[in-house]
C-alpha cells in the first residue's frame, strides 16, 4: 500500500472514532445551546436592584428598571424631599435633603396591567454600591480604540436592547481617554473624547450613569497620565464633568512604592477615597490591583465600592473558570456597599478593539459564567460591544430570577459548600429567607451532580425552583439532584419565601 493510502485509511479510521466519541471524551466543549428562558413578559415588572443610596445634598440619578408592553407610566409614593421623578421615563432625579432611610413605594402601569414593588433609598454617609453594580465597560471590546462616539452608542445600545431596563445602569469608559495635564494641572481629555461633561449629560439623559478610569500612579496600565500627585484635583474634575463612578488601576504606582508592608498598598487608595468625599458628587470608587496584599481583606477600610480580586480575565474556559472558582473564602469580606470583583463578564461580542469575535466561551460556559459572578456579588460589567447583543447573550444578561440573586438586598455572597471531582456546589442565604445555590460540572465529562440539604443547613420538604428556566421543579427532600453537561450550571432557588413586597 502506498503511503498516500495509508494516511487516507488512518485519517478515515481517526476521524470515524472522533464522530463516535462524546464531545466530553475528545476534550472539546460542545457548543450546543442551553435551555434557557428567553424575552420579557408583556406584563409590567419592576427589575433590579431594591436598595440604592446616596449622599444627602449630592445629584441622585436613578432609572426605575421596569419591563412590560409600553407605555409605561411611573408613580411613586414615599419619595425624600428633594428628589422629583418623570412619571415617563421612571428616572428619579435631584437631591436627597436629609439623611434617613426611605422606602418609596413605586408603581408601573403599562398597557397588560401594572406592578408594584418598594425601592429603598438610603441617604447618607458611604451608601454607595449597596448591591453590585451593572452596567457596561469599554475595555473588554474596545480598549485603546474607545471614544465619544462608542460610549453613546453603548449607551443608546443599554436603552434599546433593554438591558436598562433589567437594572444595568453604568457606562463605563476604561483607560485611553487621557491626553495630558494642562499648565493649571487641570487633566485634558485626548481628541477622541472632545467634551467630557457633554458627554456624561448625554448619559444621564437616558438615566444612566457615567465611570471613568485612573490610576494613582503617574501613568495608567496603557501609558496615559495617571492621578499621582493630582489625585484632589482630578477628583473635583471628574465632579464637575458628572462622573459617578472612578476605576483606579494601580499600573505604574509600583515605580514609586514597591509596596511591602500592607500599608503600602492601602496608601493611594486612602488618598483617592479622601478626594472623592470631598469632591461634591457621589462617585462609587471600584479598587483595580488585581488581588495584592489581599486586598479583599482590606478593601472596604480604605474606602472602596468594589475591588479587583484577580489579574485581567478573557474569553477562555481557563480564564473564567480560574478566576471564578477560586473566589471560595472571599465571601465574608464582602457586603452592601463593598464587594469582591473577579473582573468584568466576557460574553457576547468582545476583543480588546484588535479582533472583535464571538465569546470564545461556549454557550453552557456562559451560563456557568453568569451564574457564578451572580452568586459571587460580582460587580456585572458587561464587556462586549452592546450594539451587537445577540438573542442568547441578551437572554443570558437580562434573566430577572437570576439578576435578583446578584442584587439581592442582604448582600451575602456565595461560599463553596463542597467539591467532589470537579463538582462544586455554592449557596448563598437570600433577603426573603430562601436560598440559592449553583451546581457546576467543571470536569470534562457529564455528571450528576447533588445539592444535599445536610450540607446547605437546610431540613424538610422544600420547593426547587429553576432560575435558568424561571420553572418550579417540585418539592423535594433531603437534596436535589440534576444532570449537568461538562463545564455547565444550574442555578436554583430553594424554600419558599418567608419575605414578600
Ligand atoms: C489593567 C486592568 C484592565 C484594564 C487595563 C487598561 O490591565 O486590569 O481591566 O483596565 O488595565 O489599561
Amino acid at each position: 500500500m502506498s503511503r498516500f493510502v495509508c494516511q487516507l485509511l488512518l485519517g478515515l479510521l481517526l476521524s470515524i472514532l472522533a464522530a463516535s466519541m462524546t464531545p466530553a471524551q475528545t476534550g472539546v466543549v460542545e457548543n450546543a445551546l442551553p435551555k434557557i428562558a428567553s424575552g420579557d413578559s408583556l406584563k409590567p415588572s419592576i427589575n433590579g436592584t431594591r436598595v440604592t443610596g446616596t449622599t444627602p445634598g449630592k445629584p441622585f440619578i436613578f432609572m426605575i428598571p421596569a419591563t412590560g408592553e409600553g407605555p409605561l407610566t411611573f408613580t411613586a409614593k414615599g419619595l425624600p424631599s428633594g428628589l422629583t421623578l418623570d412619571s415617563k421615563t421612571g428616572i428619579i432625579t435631584g437631591s436627597v435633603k436629609k439623611a434617613g432611610s426611605y422606602v418609596v413605594s413605586i408603581t408601573v402601569k403599562g398597557a397588560r396591567g401594572q406592578a408594584s414593588r418598594k425601592l429603598k433609598i438610603e441617604a447618607g454617609d458611604h451608601k454607595l454600591a449597596l448591591t453590585p453594580p451593572m452596567g457596561w465597560n469599554s475595555w473588554n471590546c474596545w480598549a485603546g480604540a474607545i471614544d465619544d462616539a462608542k460610549v453613546r452608542a453603548a449607551a443608546d445600545a443599554m436603552i434599546k436592547s433593554g438591558l436598562a431596563a433589567h437594572g444595568y445602569q453604568y457606562i463605563n469608559i476604561d483607560d485611553c481617554w487621557e491626553e495630558k495635564r494642562g499648565d493649571d494641572g487641570e487633566i485634558i481629555t485626548n481628541a477622541r473624547f472632545p467634551d467630557m461633561k457633554a458627554l456624561a449629560d448625554y448619559v444621564h439623559s437616558k438615566g444612566l450613569k457615567l465611570g471613568i478610569y485612573s490610576s494613582p500612579g503617574p501613568k495608567t496600565c496603557a501609558g496615559f497620565t495617571g492621578s499621582y500627585k493630582f489625585e484632589e484635583q482630578d477628583a473635583k474634575t471628574y465632579a464637575k464633568w458628572g462622573i459617578d463612578y472612578l476605576k483606579y488601576d494601580c499600573c505604574s504606582y509600583g515605580e514609586i512604592v514597591r509596596p511591602k508592608e500592607p500599608e503600602d498598598f492601602k496608601k493611594p487608595y486612602r488618598i483617592m477615597d479622601k478626594a472623592l468625599d470631598s469632591c461634591g458628587r457621589d462617585i462609587l470608587f471600584s479598587l483595580c490591583q488585581y488581588g495584592m496584599g489581599k486586598v479583599w481583606e482590606w478593601g472596604e477600610e480604605v474606602g472602596g465600592n468594589c475591588w479587583r480580586t484577580t489579574g485581567d480575565i478573557n474569553d477562555s474556559w481557563g480564564s473564567m473558570s480560574g478566576i471564578g472558582f477560586s473566589q471560595n473564602g472571599h465571601e465574608k469580606f464582602a457586603g452592601p456597599g463593598h464587594w469582591n470583583d473577579p473582573d468584568m463578564l466576557v460574553v457576547g461580542m468582545v476583543g480588546w478593539s484588535a479582533n472583535l469575535h464571538p465569546s470564545r466561551l461556549s454557550y453552557i460556559e456562559q451560563v456557568t459564567h453568569i451564574s457564578l459572578w451572580s452568586l459571587l456579588s460580582s460587580p456585572m460589567l458587561i464587556g462586549c460591544d452592546m450594539t451587537r447583543l445577540d438573542q442568547f447573550t441578551t437572554d443570558l444578561l437580562t434573566n430577572d430570577e437570576v439578576i435578583a440573586i446578584s442584587q439581592d438586598p442582604l448582600g451575602k455572597p456565595a461560599g463553596r459548600i463542597s467539591d467532589n471531582q470537579g463538582i462544586q456546589i455554592w449557596s448563598r442565604p437570600l433577603s426573603d429567607g430562601t436560598i440559592a445555590v449553583g451546581l457546576f460540572n467543571t470536569s470534562q465529562q457529564d455528571a450528576e451532580a447533588a445539592a444535599k440539604w445536610s450540607e446547605l443547613g437546610i431540613e424538610g420538604k422544600k420547593p426547587v425552583r429553576d432560575l435558568w428556566l424561571k420553572k418550579d421543579l417540585g418539592d423535594f427532600s433531603d437534596q436535589y439532584t440534576a444532570k449537568i453537561p461538562s463545564h455547565g450550571a444550574v442555578l436554583i432557588k430553594i424554600g419558599k419565601p418567608t419575605v414578600t413586597d
